[in-house]
């Protein structure tokens, strides 16, 4: 797929924009504060309905109004979508896809595949581990509509049963058999929760059939790259764990085991890398794992995601930079940065420059 135009309205510092983009590398340089990040996160915004930020709706309305536009065209397999978003300060924002209201996020998540990359995601691995199961999330909802609804289940079974726990120690619920009210929601916890831990799973399995060709391409050490799931319980003993912690549970209202507590493990020649690995090592299988999550997508979904790299190239040595500007191939690609140097120095062919200048766009020459 690919991005044709862009479009804002009292968008964050845009008071208007009218862009049309690149088939293949587009890049935004500009200084600080200029609105940069602003132009790919409204174009992630409008294809996931979530800002890569996680910034909610009223704060990305321009300041002092009321509503902003992002309107968004995008081709995919000859076929344009054009995207209509609606952002409102204190509604729930609407989206219209060709002239028809959406009521999921599933749909257009259906329609767009984006891979966003900033310098935050180089430290996926040195970070908590709610950062990588966010990485494993967020790319799961894009390639699998089930996993999406199986989550969104999930998540709600989770916030249920936590509040019963608190009605029933707070005497609130009134219900003759308390217990027989969460095994009903412990059936569901787990029915939903196994169907997570297996498509993560299986999403882990696909990882590790590529990421350590990359991770060698990068090092060049041949060392040995594994990622290995960590899951908070098993498919097989969810049942006996969730029953093992409910009287912990119950004194804390919150439900301490489940797909809610996985976590993912890097393992480099059969160190651990979230405790034993040096920065550079770090570094470089994050950059591994973006690269895999790229070709992944690509093989899945059997087209080219487009790419949202904030900043990242200035945060890589010319050897990475190198790496990863070789693996962006034909793929269209929205670059933030600063200055034009890395791109000059690496040669890369590029299809539009722009500057960015406090909210006002400007298309460059390429020969400038
Ligand atoms: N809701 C809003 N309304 C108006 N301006 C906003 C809003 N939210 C953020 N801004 C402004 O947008 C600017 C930041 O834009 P952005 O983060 O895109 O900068 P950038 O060019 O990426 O900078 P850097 O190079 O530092 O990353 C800031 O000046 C900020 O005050
Ligand atoms: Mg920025």
């Amino acid at each position: 797929m690919i991005i044709k135009s862009l479009e804002l309205e009292n968008y964050r510092n845009y008071e208007s924009l009218n862009l049309e983009l690149g088939k293949g590398t587009n890049i935004f340089y500009g200084d600080n504060a200029q609105g940069k990040t602003n132009i790919l996160e409204s174009v992630y915004l409008a294809c996931t309905t979530k800002s890569h930020k996680r910034s909610k709706d009223k704060e990305i309305v321009r300041f002092g109004l009321d509503e902003s536009h992002i309107r968004l065209i995008l081709e995919k397999n000859g076929i344009d979508y054009k995207i209509d978003m609606h952002i409102r300060k204190n509604k729930r924002k609407s989206v219209i896809v060709n002239g028809m209201p959406i009521k999921k996020a599933s749909e257009l998540l259906g329609i767009a595949k984006l891979i966003f990359f900033s310098p935050e995601d180089l430290n996926i691995i040195k970070n908590g581990p709610s950062e990588r199961r966010r990485f494993v999330d967020i790319e799961l909802c894009q390639l699998s509509k089930s996993y999406l609804n199986s989550l969104i289940n999930y998540n709600k079974c989770i916030d249920q049963r936590n509040k019963l726990l608190k009605d029933i120690s707070f005497g609130v619920y009134i219900g003759s058999d308390a217990f027989s009210a969460i095994d009903v929601w412990d059936e569901q916890l787990a029915a939903y929760g196994t169907a997570v831990i297996s498509e993560r799973i299986e999403f882990i399995k696909k990882l590790n059939e590529i990421i350590n060709d990359i991770n060698n391409s990068i090092s060049e050490r041949g060392e040995k790259l594994e990622l290995k799931y960590e899951p908070s319980v098993t498919i097989e003993n969810y049942a006996e764990k969730l029953k093992n912690s409910r009287s912990q549970d119950m004194k804390y209202f919150t439900t301490a085991v489940g797909p809610h507590h996985d976590d993912i493990n890097f393992i480099l020649n059969g160190i651990d890398l979230r405790k034993f690995g040096s920065q550079g090592q770090q570094r470089t299988a994050s950059l591994s794992l973006k690269l895999s999550e790229i070709e992944i997508v690509k093989k899945i979904v059997n087209d080219d995601p487009v790419l949202l790299l904030d900043d990242v190239l200035s945060e890589l040595d010319s050897h990475r930079q190198n790496c990863l500007l070789t693996h962006l191939g034909k793929v269209q690609t929205l670059i933030s940065c600063t200055g034009l140097d890395e791109f000059i120095k690496n040669r890369m062919t590029i299809d539009k420059v722009f500057n960015v200048d406090h909210g006002k766009v400007s298309l460059n020459s390429i020969n400038d």
